[in-house]
């Protein structure tokens, strides 16, 4: 299984936002067929005008391979369920399972889950999230492995402005996977650095940012850094292996 990740496009009217998301989904669409799904982890809009996912549905279209998305904190989902689900309504958690198959049996479950709280830059996974995910897995056949997504890493990256924005009550979560080990990865985005880390024991994996890249602490003044280029991700899952292998990429 080859997941491409990609995460903050931040498109916004400008041609600038719009030229890097472009730049990003070339580089995953060349990968063709190879590509299982593309998951794009959160802050598909900046300030969540239903123009802005206009932008959205027009650079993600016509993709050869499955593309899932979740909202992030810079997502509205009134708007986002308006253009991108079919004109759906209601303000409740986004949340969507997709069991990928392969030689027609199901490979590997992906549940894009919504972490966002509404008005807020912070994430937290809601009580409804929280109990729509345990059920979807344990729904699931014995031998699927998962991988959760969502906008808000649950652990810290040692970076002031991410940390300080992170997923709250990760508690939650944390019980949840220790009843589920087919969880093999945690796919997130929000802290626009590629970032590898683990979380109660699971994979960690914050794919970069699209939009602009956020310098280090010891990488010099100012968080947002525009020269960088695009960046991706490629999650590989190889059956009989209980871990993820990824590779971060730039679309230069
Ligand atoms: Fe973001």
């Amino acid at each position: 299984m080859l997941l491409a990740h990609l995460s903050d496009l931040h498109l916004d009217g400008t041609e600038q936002a719009a030229a890097r998301a472009r730049a990003a989904v070339d580089r995953v669409r060349a990968a063709g067929d190879a590509v299982d799904a593309l998951l794009v982890t959160g802050d598909l809009a900046d300030h969540g005008a239903e123009s802005e996912y206009e932008e959205v549905a027009a650079v993600l279209a016509g993709l050869p391979f499955p593309v899932l998305t979740c909202p992030g904190n810079h997502d509205e989902r009134r708007a986002y369920r308006k253009v991108l689900r079919d004109g759906a309504t209601g303000d409740g958690p986004i949340d969507e399972l997709h069991v990928l198959r392969r030689d027609g049996a199901p490979a590997l479950a992906v549940l894009m889950c919504d972490s966002s709280i509404p008005g807020a830059g912070a994430g937290a996974l809601s009580p409804e999230t929280l109990a729509w995910i345990d059920t979807s897995l344990a729904a699931l056949p014995d031998e699927v492995p998962a991988v959760l997504a969502f906008h808000h890493p649950p652990a810290r990256l040692h970076h002031p402005l991410p940390d300080g924005l992170r997923l709250t009550r990760p508690d939650g979560l944390a019980d949840l996977l220790a009843r589920h080990p087919r969880v093999l990865a945690l796919l997130t985005g929000h802290a626009h650095t590629a970032a590898a880390t683990s979380f109660a024991g699971i994979a960690l994996r914050s794919a970069p940012a699209v939009t602009y890249t956020l310098r280090l602490t010891w990488e010099g003044e100012g968080h947002a850094d525009d020269t960088q280029p695009p960046g991706l991700a490629y999650h590989v899952l190889a059956p009989g292996e209980r871990h993820v292998t990824t590779h971060f990429r730039v679309a230069a």
